[in-house]
């Protein structure tokens, strides 16, 4: 994921309207299965009403749940494991992270890396437990953080960099209106979208 120290690229414009927009036809349900994941059912979700995705602050009840969640295989090179990233936000007040949560039940983590001196604001880590995927819950915990990031002081733009490659999340982000920056760090595409 994209370091501290990148400084924002103003190549890339769209619209805080487009992204909304776009992000709500995106929570649509459709049933479609991922080709990089096909054994991931997608389930029907027109028959069961999907449950609230929320992000939670992580307690000493729940740190043990958010440290069982893991990506599929093959996914690891994505994305360190949550334990790793817990540990790591101790030590770097930058850090904010939650778990995400569908209804009640934990399904994933996220962490930014967070400098309103620089409004330089960045993904860090973000994944949905392989038995979740595929079901929308990652694009509707973008959008709360988006949300989140919006509420920042100076926020102008958010940051990411993703592993290329085969089940690249790259694509997964720019659904959300990301654009590459043109920028590579550390051998990860900086993407970029503007709020
Ligand atoms: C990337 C990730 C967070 C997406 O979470 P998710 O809950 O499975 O995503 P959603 O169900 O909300 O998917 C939304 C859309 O993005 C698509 N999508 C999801 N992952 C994708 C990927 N890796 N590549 C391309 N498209 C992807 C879905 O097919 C879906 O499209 P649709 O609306 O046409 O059906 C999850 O796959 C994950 O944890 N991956 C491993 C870790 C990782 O790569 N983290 C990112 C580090 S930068």
């Amino acid at each position: 994921m994209v370091s501290h120290s990148l400084s924002l690229d103003p190549q890339v414009k769209v619209s805080h309207h487009n992204t909304d927009s776009r992000l709500s036809q995106i929570l649509a349900p459709r049933p479609q299965i991922h080709p990089d994941n096909p054994e991931l059912k997608r389930p029907n979700l027109m028959s069961s009403p999907s449950p609230q995705v929320s992000l939670r602050e992580i307690t000493a009840d729940t740190v043990r749940s958010i440290c069982t969640l893991v990506v599929a295989p093959g996914q690891e090179k994505f994305v360190a494991s949550n334990a790793v990233s817990i540990a790591q936000a101790y030590f770097e007040p930058k850090a904010w992270f939650r778990a995400i949560h569908a209804g009640d039940t934990p399904v994933g983590f996220v962490m930014l890396s967070l400098d309103p001196t620089i409004a330089e604001y960045a993904f860090w880590r973000f994944m949905i437990d392989a038995k979740h995927q595929q079901r929308g819950y990652g694009m509707r915990a973008l959008e709360l953080v988006l949300a989140h990031v919006r509420t920042l002081p100076n926020a102008t733009a958010v940051l990411v960099s993703c592993v290329p490659g085969e089940g690249s999340p790259q694509a997964f982000y720019e659904r959300a209106g990301f654009r590459p920056t043109g920028a590579i760090d550390d051998g990860e595409v900086v993407l970029r979208l503007d709020l």
